[in-house]
């Protein structure tokens, strides 16, 4: 998108969110997977201004860790400066903590902090119009089913902009509108500095209003216009647990199209929990049940089977995850086959045509190409290669209490069922480990190891010996 040279987006994220009833700052309530402010920074940086500016207060230290730390995850370049709004007494005073900032600025685009649903296009024609009407400013206005809680935009006779009234503060004449005032604006920064100066506060509580500064500016007798989406969803704005799932619902129903759209097969699309930032393959095949989260990557053809769990980890292509597989912060290359009942916990690599199966934990640990670990194991700071067999039943035993220590098996080796490796520990390429046998020292290249203590059968008439 073309860079917008004059444009300064400011985010008013100062408020203290009350409704939703919860210590964490409202802007930071995930959808998706993304806090809510994340999906508003990023349809502001799709725009391309020169600045963003975001107003913090409630929890400014939280807040402004917590964005610094994921701005380059969410793709966020423009220049962006933290203002801190002090008196927490309305969107209009929020507005007038950021003047300083503002003042460089010939067009300022304010937006709550509280619409992740805002898309990017919606936000560029809304400046287009502004721009092509040579407006003072524009209000982006949907009409609503249910408008309850929002700011009515009251027209005019000659249907043009005249007032938003708050909730609050409507009578039962202008509670019956339905056009409601979206939260997004665009201003010409030097009539709205005058408009905020003449603010006088409103409400039950005595806040100033950003919304008045329309009517002021109207009466200033510059124009100012209500720009009309149809797509109200793109308004919605979170201010309770309700609308939050309301927004969840929403962006979920999106992110599952887009995925098909690319030629993801998902029979059951309300069924499936994909976050924002997941990209699949075509032709996978998702089941109802399954969660995607955070920047996870799925290749193609792969089958994930009903319930399985995804965070930030790779997926080649032509995998195959059974009913239940859990994959944590892992990599899993083409052509290998989990579960059903797998758990990969944090930096695990599958390598190409690997299987875990039932009931086997992997942690930080390579399993090689073509390895198995088929039946209830645990295999935990392990190094393996390729072609390796593990029986049913075997433990790394990497903990000594204190510390992790390292297993290591080489490439070809077979580990008969039930064995304990005592790490750290190193079994050499194409050795055996016999069944039950209890590990603690080299085993080196292409040997048998067997350590377990002989069988002994006692019979009625004596000790007999194998
Ligand atoms: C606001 C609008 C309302 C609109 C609705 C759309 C006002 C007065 N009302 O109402 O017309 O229909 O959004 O969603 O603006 N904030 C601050 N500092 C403050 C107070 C609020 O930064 O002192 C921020 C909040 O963090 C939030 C935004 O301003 O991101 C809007 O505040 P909120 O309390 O959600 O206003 P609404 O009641 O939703
Ligand atoms: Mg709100």
């Amino acid at each position: 998108m073309v860079a917008k040279k004059n444009l300064c987006v400011l985010i008013l994220a100062a408020g203290k969110g009350t409704r939703m009833k919860s210590p964490l700052p409202k802007p930071l309530h995930p959808v998706c997977g993304l806090p809510i402010i994340a999906h508003i920074l990023k349809a502001a940086q799709a725009l391309n201004p020169a600045a963003i500016g975001l107003v913090v207060g409630h929890e400014a230290q939280k807040m402004e860790e917590t964005v610094k730390a994921g701005l380059s995850s969410w793709g966020v370049t423009a220049p962006l400066v933290f203002v801190e709004q002090k008196d927490l007494s309305g969107s209009g005073s929020a507005v007038k903590a950021a003047l300083p900032l503002l003042k460089r600025f010939d067009d300022v685009m304010v937006l709550n902090g509280d619409t992740p649903l805002l898309e990017t296009a919606t936000l560029d024609n809304m400046y287009s119009s502004f721009q092509d009407n040579e407006a003072g400013a524009v209000v982006l206005a949907v009409s609503v089913p249910d408008p309850c809680g929002y700011g009515r935009v009251v027209r005019a006779k000659d249907g043009s902009f005249e007032k938003i009234v708050e909730h609050c503060d409507a009578d039962a004449q202008t509670l019956l509108i339905r056009e409601i005032n979206s939260g997004m604006y665009v201003f010409k920064r030097s009539f709205l500095e005058e408009a905020l100066l003449a603010l006088k506060p409103q409400g039950p509580k005595h806040e100033y209003y950003l919304t008045d500064t329309l009517a002021f500016i109207k009466s200033q007798k510059h124009p100012v216009l209500v720009y009309g989406s149809q797509d109200y969803e793109q308004a919605l704005g979170v201010n309770s647990k309700f609308q939050l799932s309301q927004a969840e619902l929403i962006m979920r129903r999106r992110v599952t199209r887009r995925l098909m759209d690319e030629g993801v097969t998902i029979p059951n699309p309300q069924a499936v929990f994909v976050d924002a930032e997941a990209q699949i393959g075509a032709d996978t095949f998702i089941c109802p049940g399954c969660y995607i989260c955070g920047k996870t990557v799925i290749g193609k053809n792969c089958m994930l089977e009903g319930n399985v769990y995804i965070k930030d980890s790779v997926i080649g292509d032509n995998v195959t995850l059974k009913m239940g597989t859990y994959i944590e912060e892992s990599t899993v290359e083409e052509q290998c086959q989990l579960g059903p009942y797998a758990h990969l916990r944090p930096l695990s690599v599958l390598k190409k045509g690997a299987k875990v199966g039932n009931f086997s934990e992997i942690k930080k640990s390579v399993i090689g190409e073509g390895s198995k670990v088929n039946h209830l194991s645990y295999i935990g700071d392990t190094d393996m290669g390729a072609g390796v067999n593990v029986g049913a039943g075997t433990i790394t035993c990497n903990y000594d209490g204190k510390n992790k220590h390292k297993t290591v098996i080489g490439n070809h080796v077979f580990v008969g069922s039930n064995v304990n490796f005592v790490a750290p520990v190193t079994v050499e390429s194409y050795s055996k480990i016999g069944a039950g046998s209890t590990i603690t020292k080299l085993v080196p290249q292409d040997s048998l190891a067997i350590a377990r203590s002989r069988q002994v059968v006692l019979e009625k008439k004596g000790i007999k010996h194998d």
